[in-house]
């Protein structure tokens, strides 16, 4: 009865059904190809969360992983590592899926005095 209980409120809760992705428990990354590269290259010197806060495409994560590699000693990749890591990212962190509901048209906005 108890195991019942335990499936029907299981079935309804909204989260059974929310389309989220699985993301992993420990760096909070989706789980999708790709991501152990990330999890390997990318949480020694700072929080994932630097990276899962994110969002953009693959010319915007190139020029993130180049300027960490000009100004923080962030380590050469294998180009084909390298490769995948931003394939990973920008499709997983675009700019597209970012949370946010897109900023207010001009003229919705209040009149300035
Ligand atoms: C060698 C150290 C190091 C590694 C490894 C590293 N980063 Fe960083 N990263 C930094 C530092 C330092 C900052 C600046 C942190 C701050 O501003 O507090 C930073 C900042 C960032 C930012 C924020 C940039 C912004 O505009 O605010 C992103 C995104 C990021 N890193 C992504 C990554 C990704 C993706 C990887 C893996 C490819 C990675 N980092 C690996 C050192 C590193």
């Amino acid at each position: 009865m108890r195991a019942l209980a335990l499936l029907v409120a299981f079935l309804l809760c909204p989260a059974a059904f929310a389309n989220e992705p699985a993301t992993d428990r420990d760096t909070g990354l989706v789980v999708a190809p790709g991501w152990e590269l990330v999890r390997a290259n990318c949480g020694a010197c700072h929080s994932y969360r630097l990276v899962t806060a994110q969002r953009g495409d693959a010319a915007f994560w190139t020029d993130a992983i180049r300027w960490m590699q000009r100004t923080q000693n962030l380590w050469q990749m294998p180009p084909e590592v390298e490769t995948s890591l931003i394939a990973y990212l920008a499709g997983n962190y675009n700019e597209t899926d970012w949370g946010r509901r897109p900023p207010l048209s001009p003229s919705l906005m209040p009149e300035t005095p």
